[in-house]
This record gives structure tokens, sequence and C-alpha cells, in this order.
């Protein structure tokens, strides 16, 4: 008797197994969501969960933050209360995505799972819930292994990482169903990527944390990871850091070659549109990066941008920033699953006139 309402794109991998699979083989309405959450309105999403009384919502946390920064008020002015539980999937949740997703649109009183997966695994792997009724959640955490999910962490030389408290590159150990079993027309690149890296083991591509209690944390994708003076740290930790700042709804970070750290970090910042003291902002980013997480964490550099280059289902193509910032814009690789192709050259353009007033003033 469920309405589900998967706002993802149906052409994504969320789409098919959580609009069309899931809800219909368990007999549930599914809802088909075609539009942007802003059209007409940044209530649009609302407007849908009150007028078709959807008691499940599973969505983007670039949507979430996008919305987030149009207030309030857009989402009160719906009924909500047939919600029972929201979802997130992706990409990383920020803490402040996390608790306006929860407080905001959940009034407190739904259920929020960060859910975690690929398309090559199908479904859902990692997420707080099924578990035991009212067990605890940990914002921004997808915590627990999905049945038959089995994670395991290794380290830098290929070696299973034991006990908690650990980080490492994320595989899982025996095979589930919906696990992808080739890539069309290369058999070989699937076994090269996903089963050579770590033998015996499905490489994701990602990192995580399993903390003290035992729960995974995705830290995101390995090539995010960077190494500033032989600190290793995942680029959605300094984002989550930099998006607790009132007026940025949305960062990307992502590290460049520095002479003397190894590594440093770059940080693309989006402001909301009435924010006028840039300079003070900057400031204040710096400050919570160092006391959030370290002082060495801090971004040596920080540009204002209009928006970051996404692809359709939302995330963030740091590689393109990347080209950006190490000057080989020309040649930026396959950007045909960007949403508007046109941000490229909107980027490099701030990025030229950053690099200007920055020789000037040096
Ligand atoms: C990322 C989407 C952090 C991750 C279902 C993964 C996430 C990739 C999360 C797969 C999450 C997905 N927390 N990162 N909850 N969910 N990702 O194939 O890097 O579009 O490997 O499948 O998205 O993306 P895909």
């Amino acid at each position: 008797g469920d309405v589900f309402g998967c706002v993802a794109d149906i052409g994504w991998i969320t789409g098919h197994s959580y609009v069309v699979y899931g809800p219909l083989c368990n007999g549930g309405t599914s809802v088909l969501f075609e539009s942007t959450p802003l059209y007409p309105d940044p209530g649009r999403y609302w407007e849908t969960v009150q007028r078709l009384k959807i008691n499940q919502f599973y969505g983007a946390p670039t949507a979430v933050r996008l919305l987030l920064k149009y207030g309030d008020k857009w989402v009160k002015k719906y009924d909500r209360s047939s919600l029972k539980m929201l979802g997130s999937v992706g990409e990383p949740i920020n803490h402040e995505a996390w608790h306006w997703f929860y407080n905001v649109v959940g009034d407190s009183r739904c259920t929020l799972v960060d859910t975690w997966w690929q398309t090559e695994t199908g479904g859902i792997c990692i997420s707080p819930r099924p578990s035991e009724e009212g067990a605890e959640i940990i914002p921004a955490m997808a915590m627990r292994p999905f049945f038959g999910i089995i994670p395991v962490l290794m380290d830098e030389n290929g070696r299973v990482l034991e006990g908690n408290d650990v980080s490492g590159a994320l595989c899982l150990a025996e095979p589930w169903p919906g696990m992808a079993r080739t890539i069309y027309g290369n058999h070989q690149g699937f076994i090269d990527t996903y089963l050579k890296t770590y033998p015996g083991y499905y490489f994701t591509g990602d990192g995580a944390y399993r903390s003290s209690e035992g729960y995974y944390q995705i830290t995101g994708r390995m090539d995010d990871v960077i190494n500033i003076s032989g600190h290793r740290l995942g680029t959605a930790e300094i984002e989550d850091a930099l998006d607790e700042h009132p007026d940025v709804p949305e960062t990307a970070v992502i590290g460049y070659p520095h002479e003397i750290k190894g590594e440093g970090a770059f940080a693309f910042i989006v402001l909301k549109e009435d924010v006028a003291h840039t300079k003070d902002v900057k400031e204040e980013l710096r400050s919570i990066v160092a006391s959030k997480i370290a002082k060495y964490a801090v971004p040596d550099h920080i540009l204002v941008v209009k928006r970051l280059p996404k692809t359709r289902s939302g995330k963030i193509m740091r590689r393109v920033l990347k080209k950006i910032v190490t000057n080989q814009s020309s040649n930026l690789g396959d950007i045909t699953t960007l949403d508007d192709p046109s941000v490229v050259t909107e980027i490099l353009d701030a990025y030229q006139k950053y690099k200007m007033e920055q020789s000037a003033s040096s």
C-alpha cells in the first residue's frame, strides 16, 4: 500500500532499481518524477509529496543542498505527514544537508537513511535500515551492511584491515544478487577494474571508514583522496566542513600538485544568491576547516563559481576541475554525461580571472 517516491532520473541506476523494479516487485505504487526540483518553484517535491501522499522519499544530496539554499518556507508550505522514511543516495551527504533533510523535510520524525551502492551492485549495499526497530542512526553515515553484504577494508598494501576505527579501500568479500558480471563488450575490462586490484575481492573504487562501533562511513572515491604533507584526506571531508558555512550551499575540493606539501587543496564554492562579502566568507571558511579538521587541511585556494560541473545524476565531476587547475583544460576527456557542458567555460573564465588577480597582487 505504500507510495514510493524515488525522484531519480529513470535513466540512472537509482531510477531503474528504485522507480521501477523495487517498488513494483513489492506491489507498491511508484511515483515518476519528470522535471527539476525547482520547477515551477522550489516547493515542487513537497507539493508532490502532499498531492500523492508519498510514504518514502528517496533522492540525491545534490538536490537537498540546492533546496536548502531556498529556505524552509517552500517545505513548510506543504503537508508532509504521509512521509515515513527519507533516503539519500549518490554521493556522500554532508552534515548540514543531512540535518536539514531530517529536521525540516522530515520534521525530526521520519527515519533518514544514507544508502550506499553503485550501478555495479544493482541495489543498496550499506544502509542504516533494515535493522532492529529503533536502532541508532548516526547522521551522514551509511552504517550497516545490507543482507549478505560483507564489506572489507584494505590497506595500501592490499591487506585486509582488521578491527575498528580504520580507513581503507572498500571491497566486498562475497558476491550478492544483482552484482554486475561484465561490461558489455569488454569482459577483460570488468575483471581488471573490479576483481584484479584486490584478488579474491570485489573492489568498489570507494574509500570507507569503519568507526569504533563498527559502522561504515563512505569517504568518497579513492581517486579523490589527497595527500597534503603526508596527511591523507578525502576531499569529501573538507567539503563537509566547508558546507557548514550558512552562505555556502555547495563546494567541490580537488588536490593539485604543490611544491612543498606534495599536494594542496583547491576549493570551488558556490555562494547563496544574496551574499556580498566574499572576502569574509573565505576567511570564515578557512577557520571552519582549521577547527573542524586541522590547519593542514585548509585549502590554499578558494574560488567562487556560479555552479559546479555535474552529471545528470548530480555527481560533481571533480576531474574536470582538476584539469582546469592543472592547465589541461584542452583535454577534458569524456564529458558527455555533464548536465550542461557550458559550465566548463564559465569555470575556466572564473579561474583565469582568479589567476590574473593573484599574479597582480603578488
Ligand atoms: C557514490 C549510484 C557516499 C560512490 C547508486 C559510488 C555514495 C558511486 C553513496 C556509485 C553514499 C553512492 N555515500 N557515496 N550514500 N551512494 N555513492 O553508479 O562513490 O551512479 O561508488 O550509483 O556513487 O554511483 P552510481
